[in-house]
């Protein structure tokens, strides 16, 4: 499969149509951007390491039910995938208070929640991503029904149901994540984007370090060498 015209370029992935109407390509950037992209960097070969990642993860999604965009990853930087309308929410996965949780609400960085937190966020990078609640959502028309705001809740705990205890056994904390959803040609929603550490919060289960793109955020460096451990643990090498 070929990448035909480029149809989107985005902070972390280029998407490029097919000879398929309903398959795209994604190609993986080693572009770094934080706080809605006011932080920026570049690191050669985060790009596939992201790629190599979401690939296991999406395959381990599908051996548990959970439907997304992913057929197979071409080379280091390419994903073929199926072409979805994107529903304009990221949906926001906490099982610990960190980030801006803590900042917002004054909950103590670490806290382990009570119960798994869903939260949405509008994904409109010129109004930075604010907050929604379900009636939001749908005065803005991002779903039409209720029922699909249900769903993708009902998606985002059945994914940290399975990613939660995966990870726990690869010693890794799943501490927050965020996930996109789409509708496929039949009108379904299905899991799309990637799953990586640029988008989930990795802390390593013995020593606490941060495994993930609070490495860029922070400034803390050695963010290649943690992707590298995150897939290489997924991949129990
Ligand atoms: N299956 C899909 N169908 C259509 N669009 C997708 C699909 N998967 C991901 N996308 C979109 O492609 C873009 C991926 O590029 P990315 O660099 O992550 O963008 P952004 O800067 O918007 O986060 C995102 O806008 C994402 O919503
Ligand atoms: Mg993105």
């Amino acid at each position: 499969m070929e990448k035909r015209e480029l149809i989107y370029e985005g902070k972390a992935k280029r998407l490029f149509t097919t000879d398929d109407a309903d398959l795209l390509i994604s190609e993986f950037k080693d572009d770094l951007t934080a706080f809605n992209g006011e932080k920026k960097s570049s690191e050669a070969g985060k790009g596939a390491l992201n790629n190599k990642i979401s690939t296991e993860l999406f395959k381990l999604l599908a051996d548990n039910g959970i439907q997304s965009h992913f057929i197979k990853m071409l080379d280091d930087n390419h994903m073929l995938h199926k072409r979805t309308n994107v529903i304009l929410i990221e949906v926001i996965v906490r099982n610990i208070a960190t980030g801006s949780l803590s900042k917002n609400l004054g909950i103590q960085d670490g806290t382990v929640l009570p119960f798994t937190l869903v939260e949405f966020d509008y994904k409109n990078d010129a109004l930075g991503d604010p907050k929604l609640n379900d009636q939001h959502a749908l005065i803005l028309g991002l779903v039409k029904y209720q029922d699909e705001l249900d769903k993708l809740r009902r998606m985002a705990r059945e994914i940290n149901d399975i990613l939660k205890p995966y990870f726990a056994t690869k010693g890794l904390n799943l501490v927050d994540f965020k996930l996109e959803f789409g509708k496929d040609s039949s009108g379904n929603i299905i899991l799309i984007d990637e799953i990586s550490p640029d988008n989930c919060r990795f802390w390593d289960m013995v020593s606490g370090e941060k495994m993930d793109k609070d490495r860029f955020r922070q400034g803390l460096g050695g963010l290649k060498m943690a992707y590298e451990e995150v897939l290489n643990r997924i991949l129990n090498k």
